[in-house]
């Protein structure tokens, strides 16, 4: 084989390389010794990605007089730097779903509604290397809990992801800055 030829070989044999090392695993998600999500640190670091009023999981009808809660979707900074370079999530990327009461009464008082205390926080990992079906969802009721384990295998909040999210088990499509780098959505 010629010299020429080893190299071009060398050279395409090499090549996947920088992009293996591109998806390589972000990293950013603890994890307990059993196995549990550890509560993430600077969390108002977060980038926002998307808001929604009174989307809790039940099947009441929507009560303008009482919505509920305003939910405030972010997502961890690195996994939104990468996506927004490349258009995907990086192994790793984190999503955090927080839900505030949404409070009528404000000084100013305004015809709406503002955030009032937080309620439950929820966090949405995908990861393929660690987690089946490459999605893992936590709950965090209380602000003071440390650690939480994922829901089971089979739990509706993977179900309804997967089949309804249109990016990746992800609603993307709700999340402005994100259709818009996929060219999905409004
Ligand atoms: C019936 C469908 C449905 C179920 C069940 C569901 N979700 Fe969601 N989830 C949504 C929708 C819709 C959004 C977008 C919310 C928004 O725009 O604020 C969302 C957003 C999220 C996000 C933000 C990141 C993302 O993936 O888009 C997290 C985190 C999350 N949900 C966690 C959970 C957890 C934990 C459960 C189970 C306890 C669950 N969800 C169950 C519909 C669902």
């Amino acid at each position: 084989m010629s010299i020429l030829r080893l190299s071009v070989l060398a050279c395409c044999l090499l090549l996947p390389l920088p992009a293996a090392l591109a998806q390589s695993n972000l990293n950013i998600a603890q994890y307990s010794t059993a196995n549990e999500l550890w509560y993430p640190p600077s969390l108002d670091g977060w980038i926002q990605t998307g808001a929604s009023l009174g989307s809790e999981y039940n099947d009441k009808p929507f009560d303008a007089q009482h919505p509920g809660t305003i939910g405030v979707v972010q997502m961890e900074p690195t996994a939104y730097r990468y996506f927004m370079e490349h258009k995907a999530y990086a192994e790793g990327t984190m999503f955090l779903l927080s839900f505030y009461r949404a409070e009528s009464k404000s000084d100013p008082q305004l015809p709406g509604f503002v955030q009032g205390a937080l309620v439950s926080q929820e966090i949405h990992v995908l990861d393929k290397s660690r987690f089946d079906t490459g999605h893992a969802f936590f709950i965090f009721q209380k602000p003071d809990q440390q650690t939480s384990a994922a829901m089971p295998p089979g739990n509706p909040c993977v179900v309804c992801h997967v089949e309804h999210g249109k990016f990746n088990g992800t609603f993307a499509q709700f999340y402005p800055t994100l259709r818009a780098q996929l060219g999905i959505g409004k």
